[in-house]
């Protein structure tokens, strides 16, 4: 883990409330493997912030004025270093809303990475990413990890839902990864009208993906039926979970959650900063409805 102030290269708005920050750090930006996250904390004025999570989106190469987040002769990172990070950002209130308003020039006090990653194996020759709004934004990283590293995958899909058309950001870096891309709104102004999750039950019917690998990140009630659907339907999948966190580095407690265990009552606390933010859904503890 690394703890440094670091230089915001430049803030991209994608509008309705979505922007990169791209940030000069090339220690981190080696060390970062997808699902884990950063901290960012940011003082403006005399409001002293809480820091807040965000997932890294994607790695930044080559010229820093015109950064490459996939060059040809780059296999992520196999031949050259990054020299910093991608992250994507939905505003939600005063946090993100204060990190909209950095630019170029700025610097911002950020740790990491942080926090546990996806499971990547040779053994996965199907990957399905299942993203529900700013969800997406470890995806972009992921895809790119699992293809640089694993030759066996045969195929890598995102089924992208969002609340409607204006919330699908992103499209033309995602159509870039050279993943197939699927969408869903809730209002049905793009794609299919329904949620990822019905993407998915179309998806799973295609040749060899009743062994897909899983890939959730999203809102909380999204990750909890996925991994619902996912236990009954026996899929291996797992999830980044989204929890309010205070420090990032398990002194706070603000950010546990209940996992299953073997013993006692059955389930016990898991710091979601240390021990996630990715766990498998069947040790995920999930009520019952
Ligand atoms: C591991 C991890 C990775 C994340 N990655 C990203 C990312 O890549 N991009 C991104 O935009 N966001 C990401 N988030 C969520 C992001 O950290 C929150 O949106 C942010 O903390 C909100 O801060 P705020 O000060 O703007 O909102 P606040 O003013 O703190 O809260 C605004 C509203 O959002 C709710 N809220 C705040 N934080 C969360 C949260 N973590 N989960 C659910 N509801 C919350 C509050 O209850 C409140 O209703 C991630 C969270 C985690 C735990
Ligand atoms: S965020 Fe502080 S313990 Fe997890």
């Amino acid at each position: 883990m690394h703890w440094t102030r670091a230089p915001i290269l430049r803030r991209i708005d994608l509008g309705h409330g979505y922007f990169l920050l791209d940030i000069d750090e090339p220690e981190m930006a080696r060390g970062f493997v997808a699902g884990q996250f950063v901290m960012l904390h940011r003082e403006e004025g005399d409001f002293p912030l809480l820091p807040r999570p965000f997932s890294a989106c994607d790695l930044l190469y080559g010229d820093r004025d015109a950064p490459v987040l996939s060059p040809d002769d780059v296999a992520d990172g196999a031949s050259r270093d990054p020299f910093g990070m991608r992250l994507m950002i939905h505003v939600m209130g005063k946090g993100t809303a204060s990190l909209s308003r950095m630019d170029h020039g700025d610097s911002i006090e950020i740790w990491g990475p942080l926090g546990n990653h996806f499971r990547m194996d040779d053994a996965i020759e199907h990957a399905i990413f299942i993203a529900g709004g700013i969800g997406l934004a470890p995806f972009p990283i992921l895809s790119r990890h699992l293809r640089a590293r694993h030759p066996g995958l045969q195929s890598a899909t995102l089924l992208y839902g969002a609340r409607s058309a204006r919330d699908l950001i992103y499209r033309d870096e995602l159509e870039q990864l050279g993943i197939d891309v699927r969408y869903a709104t809730d209002d049905g102004s793009e794609g299919l009208h329904g949620t990822s999750l019905d993407l998915l039950r179309d998806e799973l019917r295609k040749p060899g993906r009743d062994t897909a690998m899983l890939y959730g990140c999203g809102p909380e009630p999204m990750l909890d039926a996925l991994a619902r659907f996912a236990v009954a339907g026996g899929y291996r999948c797992e999830v980044s979970m989204e929890r309010m966190m205070g420090c990032g580095v398990g002194a706070c407690l603000a950010c546990v959650v209940p996992v299953k265990a073997d013993y006692a009552d059955g389930y016990l606390y898991e710091k979601t900063c240390i021990d996630g933010p990715v766990v498998d859904v069947d040790r995920m503890f999930l009520a019952e409805t």
